[in-house]
């Protein structure tokens, strides 16, 4: 195609978002950096540098839970632009606690963030992309869209969730040029770890404390380890400027090492290794 390509991104207020956003930018794409709240600091701080660096770039407020708020904001993405090249569904939290202690409520909001927040995106950025016949969908999902720690089920729920639709759904948009890319990190230094919540992870009476406890310390050392999201980002414009991209991009040393070993396991010998690891 000729002419400036289009992305978009979700969840571009920090972490993997903020710097796809900057980097697909800085690559060429006209950029819709869309983020949940705009008056967050954060969001100014992708606004200043946009600014500064006179990307193009520019930031849209868009929550992915709610329906008016994805069609509301893509469907003037495309009025203006009159196309859209990539998608990146990248908003996304973890909730973690015992599937005992944690509320239908907050287990619906993990999976309308999460699962259903990419679907919504996907409704509406797939009709352009079709009658334009191509397009990139690029769903950030993760190592634990592969395998499961515990203490984490709704987390992985959503991300499985989101692999098993992506997977299917390349077989129905290949005829029309749109290509499914799932992009797999492991540990990321970025906001999320600030932001997960284990439902009653302090309170002493919780026949889960200790496990809560056990799954807290290994989320400070996997924080501690963690790769920079621009390393992220980094594969995420590999997978979208190359021709023939793969389905599912392994990022970092951690998740590559995990599904290697993981292959050569059964479910019994990979479950007493997560076992042995979180002491139960
Ligand atoms: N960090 C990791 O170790 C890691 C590993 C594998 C996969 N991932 C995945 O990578 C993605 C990005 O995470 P990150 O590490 O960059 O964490 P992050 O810095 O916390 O970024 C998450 C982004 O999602 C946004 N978001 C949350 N709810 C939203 C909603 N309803 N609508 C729109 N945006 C929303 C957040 O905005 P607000 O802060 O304003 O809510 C924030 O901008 C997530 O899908 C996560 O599951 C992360």
């Amino acid at each position: 195609m000729s002419g400036q390509r289009i992305a978009v991104v979700t969840g571009s207020s920090s972490g993997i978002g903020f710097e796809t956003s900057k980097l697909l930018a800085k690559s060429g794409f006209y950029t819709h950096a869309t983020v949940h709240k705009l008056e967050n600091e954060d969001s100014h701080e992708l606004i200043d540098t946009a600014k500064k660096e006179k990307l193009p770039l520019e930031v849209t407020q868009l929550d992915v839970k709610s329906n008016e708020s994805v069609t509301d904001t893509i469907n003037s993405i495309v009025k203006k632009n009159k196309r859209i090249d990539v998608i990146v569904n990248n908003a996304g939290y973890a909730l973690g606690g015992a599937l005992e202690e944690t509320s239908m409520e907050e287990i619906r909001k993990q999976f309308e963030t999460n699962f259903f927040g990419a679907v919504r995106v996907m409704q509406a950025a797939i009709p352009v992309m079709r009658m334009q016949r191509g397009g990139r969908i690029i769903n950030i999902t993760s190592l634990g869209g592969r395998i499961s720690i515990p203490l984490s089920t709704f987390y992985h729920g959503s991300k499985f969730a989101l692999e098993g639709v992506s997977e299917s759904l390349q077989y129905e948009l290949a005829p029309f040029g749109i290509k499914i890319v799932l992009i797999e990190p492991g540990a990321v230094g970025s906001n999320f770890w600030k932001s997960i919540k284990i439902a009653n992870a302090n309170s002493p009476n919780s026949p889960y404390a200790q496990l809560a406890s056990n799954v807290t310390k290994t989320f400070k050392k996997m924080e501690e380890n963690a790769m920079h999201p621009s390393e992220v980002a980094k594969t995420i414009l590999d997978a979208v400027i190359t021709d023939n991209p793969h389905l599912r991009y392994v990022v970092g040393n951690d998740a590559s090492k995990t599904l290697e070993a993981r292959k050569n396991m059964s479910d019994t010998e990979f479950g007493n290794l997560i076992k042995d690891q979180f002491k139960i």
